[in-house]
Formats: C-alpha cells, structure tokens, sequence
C-alpha cells in the first residue's frame, strides 16, 4: 500500500535537552484513503503527533513523510481541525471558511482569480454538513455544533489529501457527536481523502476507523494497532452489535493498563 502518512522511529522533545519528552520511538503508517484513529491516555502525546504531521513541530529524531516527502515546514496538502472551533466573530461564516486560502500563499491569487467558484464551493461544503444557507450568519450566531459543522467545511476547502482531526467533537452533546461522525463518514466515503482522528471516544474512534492505534504514556509510541472489521457503510445501529462493544471494550482495557504503566 502507498503510504501517505509515515512516522518513523520519532522522538519530539519541547522546551530543548532537559524538557518534556513527549513522544519516543513513534512509529505509524497511514495509508492514502484510510481512515485511522488515535488513543490514548491523555497527555501521551496525541497531540503532538498531529503537530509533526502537519509540520507545526519538527523531531529531534527520525522522520515524519507526507505523501512520500520529508516534513521540514508545515504541510500544505493537510487541512486541520481541532476542538475549540476558532472562527473570527466579525467574518461570516463563508468568509471564516474561505480563511485558509486567504492565508496560504499558493491559494491566494487563485482566490483572488476565482472567487465566485470558492464561494460554490463553500457552499457546497455548507451544504454537505448541514448548514445550507447558513453561510451568510456570523459565527456566535450558531450554536456549538454548527460552529464545528463550519469548522470541517473550513478544514476541506482547500481540498487536502490530508484531513487531521484532533478530538474535534469533544465539547458536543451526545446526539450532535453522532450526526457529526455521519457527517465525517460521508465525507471520507465520498472525497476519498485520508483521514487521521484523535479522539478519547472509543466509541467514536471504533465507529468511523478502518484502523486504530493505541498509544503508550508519555513518551507517547504506538502500543498496538487494530484492524476495525465491521463493513461500509457504517450505520448508528452497528454500535449496539456485540463485535463493537467488545472492541471498545478492549481498548479500554489497553488504556488502562497504558496509563498505570507510566
Ligand atoms: N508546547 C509545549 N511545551 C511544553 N510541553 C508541551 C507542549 N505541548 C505539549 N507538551 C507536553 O507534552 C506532552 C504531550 O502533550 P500532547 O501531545 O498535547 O498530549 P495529548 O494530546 O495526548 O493529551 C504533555 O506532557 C504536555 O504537557
Ligand atoms: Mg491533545
């Protein structure tokens, strides 16, 4: 299999030689068009993991390849979202998701060329998420879930290769986590895009993966790797058949032990 993401044999320290050792001998290999979750117990690293994907921090150690090609800055080809959506209140939602292509340089005279077909673009994006019509609104007019509806539509707009998730759901009731793994399922199943998802939900990690890797404590590597078997698509139901809950289950296990281990 042609590998998109590959970390190989990566140590990341912050705050130089007598700093935190964040993650050690971390290994992972995401194939292009996988959809991989991340867990672990907190402050193992997960994180940072995302931050050496994208090229926001460099290793000390090894080397972190996208789509074949040494990471040494940040990465245009990834688009990223994490958890506490920040969208400028004083921009509209369109314009908070057409954001990145005002700030990435190769992007920007396109958009400045083309901005009609962005603006479809986005729209479209809107659309896809649930929130047709709702470009023209500002941000503190939507509600939490719709801020992070916007902030997937922000991540896509470029069209990565690459889509990082970074426990993006976590600050979601219940009902609103489940439509957005919906939302993150379609997504995936019809851009055909790559997908990485940190998450602390088992649950949510073992319904949209194809593959999930359970990290150790800090230093954060990789301790075991899962193949989720259960076929596509995936509906809300397969959660309550007796396969899934024994893999949540075992994982839960795994990080329990994982954190005591530290
Ligand atoms: N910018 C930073 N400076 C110093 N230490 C950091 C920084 N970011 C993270 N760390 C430390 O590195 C470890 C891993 O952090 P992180 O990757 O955020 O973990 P996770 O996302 O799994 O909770 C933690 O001990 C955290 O305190
Ligand atoms: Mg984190």
């Amino acid at each position: 299999m042609h590998h998109l993401v590959s970390i190989e044999d990566v140590d990341m320290r912050y705050g130089g030689a007598a700093g935190t050792l964040a993650v050690s001998g971390l290994n992972m290999k995401v194939g292009k068009g996988e959809f991989a979750a991340v867990v672990g117990p907190s402050g193992c690293g997960k994180s940072t993991l995302m931050k050496l994907v994208t090229g926001l921090h460099l290793p000390q150690r090894g080397a972190v390849l996208v789509a074949g090609k040494l990471v040494t800055e940040p990465v245009s080809i990834v688009g990223m979202a994490f958890q506490n959506p920040t969208m400028l209140p004083w921009r509209t939602t369109l314009d908070n998701i057409l954001l990145p292509l005002e700030i990435v340089e190769k992007h920007r005279h396109r958009l400045r060329a083309h901005k009609k077909e962005y603006v479809e673009k986005a729209e479209h994006l809107l659309e896809i998420v649930g929130l047709k019509g709702f470009g023209s609104k500002f941000p503190w007019q939507l509600s939490g879930g719709m801020q992070q509806r916007a902030n997937l539509c922000r991540a896509l707009i470029h069209e990565p290769e690459l889509l990082m998730l970074d426990e993006p759901f976590g600050a979601l009731d219940a009902f609103t986590r489940e439509e957005l793994w919906c939302v993150i399922r379609d997504l995936h199943a019809a851009q055909g895009v790559t997908i990485v998802l940190v998450t602390h939900d088992l649950r949510e990690a073992t319904f949209l993966a194809d593959r999930i890797f359970v990290m150790s404590a800090r230093p954060g590597r990789v301790l075991k790797e899962h193949v989720v078997p259960f076929e596509r698509p995936r509906d809300l139901e397969v959660m309550y058949e007796k396969g899934f809950n024994d893999m949540v289950h075992e994982l839960h296990g795994e990080i329990a032990k994982a954190r005591v281990a530290a």
